[in-house]
């Protein structure tokens, strides 16, 4: 109880950062000889890792993201965790790696946010606990080949948004210097080497002053694909504009917002967005897990020095701030869980 007011005392829950914060315990799991080991509590931040393992040198390494939050009424609340678990066997399947099972993930979330209750951000915080499971082949092998035993990790850390200011509009830089996926490559699975492919993108960005870079299509740079680690969204005409392309992750948050969207009324479409339509949009935003709904203010396109304009008073348009209240409301428990979506971690 000390140590819980003295966490309560101490973390500034407000002005949590998206970021690293230690908690109590983490969960890990082992493969090995075609089969999953049980579930095994630890403490400790650090772990032991063959210096020949598929993880270290060719990037076998999938992740998930996934949160838990605090409702007004004291209880825990986790979103589509069972979608996180099916994208993580579809990653896991991308890179050939032995798959997490549905039930062993459930059960690995539940038992690291049970064991670090304290750490849950208070209901009205704007932050929550950030769910980080990670999948790596562990086993030693020199040639290029999938490992024989892997490792499934599951951390938790207390955040606030990833994009500074929460729902405060931010600006956004085309990039057409570097890609994050190729068409038949690896973009739509949640593995680490996409995240490393798109780090001189993001500080072409950062050093030019905007949040993130907006990727295009690899293929013929026509094509909005994503926002940094968020889907991009567009609005205009009561519709809901989303990106489908080959080399994008499928988000959860954007595929609730579709859902969101239909029930208050709007259309929606999923189809390939050309750069030129930026003009047309009223609104547009970058979603996920960790961004939510990130507002756009502006997006510069450096090709054609053209700057599209979606915030007036840096202020978010009336659909984004109705989705995005929608979602947070249905995550907190504020509003019933009409399309159910959450599951109250008892
Ligand atoms: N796109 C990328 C590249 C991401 O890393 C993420 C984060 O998970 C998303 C989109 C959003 O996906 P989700 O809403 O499932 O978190
Ligand atoms: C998430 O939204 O959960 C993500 O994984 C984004 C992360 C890479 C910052």
């Amino acid at each position: 109880m000390a140590f819980k007011s003295y966490i309560m005392e101490t973390l500034d829950w407000k002005n949590l950062p998206f970021g690293y914060i230690k908690t109590d315990y983490n969960i890990r799991c082992f493969y090995k000889d075609g089969k999953w080991g049980k579930l095994e509590v630890s403490s400790s931040e650090h772990i032991d890792i063959h210096i020949a393992s598929t993880a270290l040198h060719y990037g076998q390494e999938a992740f998930e993201g996934l949160k838990a939050y605090m409702g007004n009424d004291g209880r825990v609340r986790l979103f589509r965790w069972e979608e996180n678990a099916k994208r993580m066997i579809s990653s896991a399947e991308g890179i050939r790696m032995a798959s997490f099972p549905v039930e062993m993930f459930r059960e690995a979330v539940f038992k690291v946010i049970d064991l670090n209750r304290k750490f849950i951000p208070p209901y009205g915080s704007g932050a929550s606990l950030y769910i980080r499971p990670l999948l790596y082949g562990s086993g030693p092998e020199v040639g290029v080949k999938p490992s024989s035993e892997y490792t499934f990790i599951l951390f938790v850390t207390p955040v606030g948004p990833y994009f500074k200011g929460g729902i405060k509009p931010v600006d956004m830089l085309i990039c057409r210097e570097y890609d994050r996926a190729a068409p038949l490559g690896t973009g739509t699975f949640k593995v680490g080497g996409n995240y490393a492919a798109s780090l001189r993108a993001v500080e072409y960005a950062h050093k030019a002053g905007y949040a993130n870079a907006i990727f295009l299509d690899a293929r013929e740079k026509k094509f909005i694909d994503e926002c940094g680690p968020a889907n991009f969204f567009g609005i205009k005409d009561n519709t809901y504009i989303t990106p489908k392309s080959e080399s994008i992750l499928n988000s959860i948050t954007n595929m609730s917002l579709v859902t969101i969207a239909e029930s208050l009324g709007m259309k929606t479409e999923r189809r390939p967005v050309p750069v030129e339509e930026l003009e047309s949009f009223t609104e547009a935003g970058a979603c996920g897990t960790a961004a939510v709904i990130s507002p756009i203010s502006t997006i510069f396109d450096p090709d054609s020095k053209k700057v599209y304009e979606y915030c007036k008073n840096g202020q978010p348009g009336p659909y984004t701030m109705k989705l995005y209240n929608k979602l947070v409301a249905i995550q907190s428990g504020d509003e019933p869980d009409q399309f159910g979506w959450v599951t109250i971690v008892e």
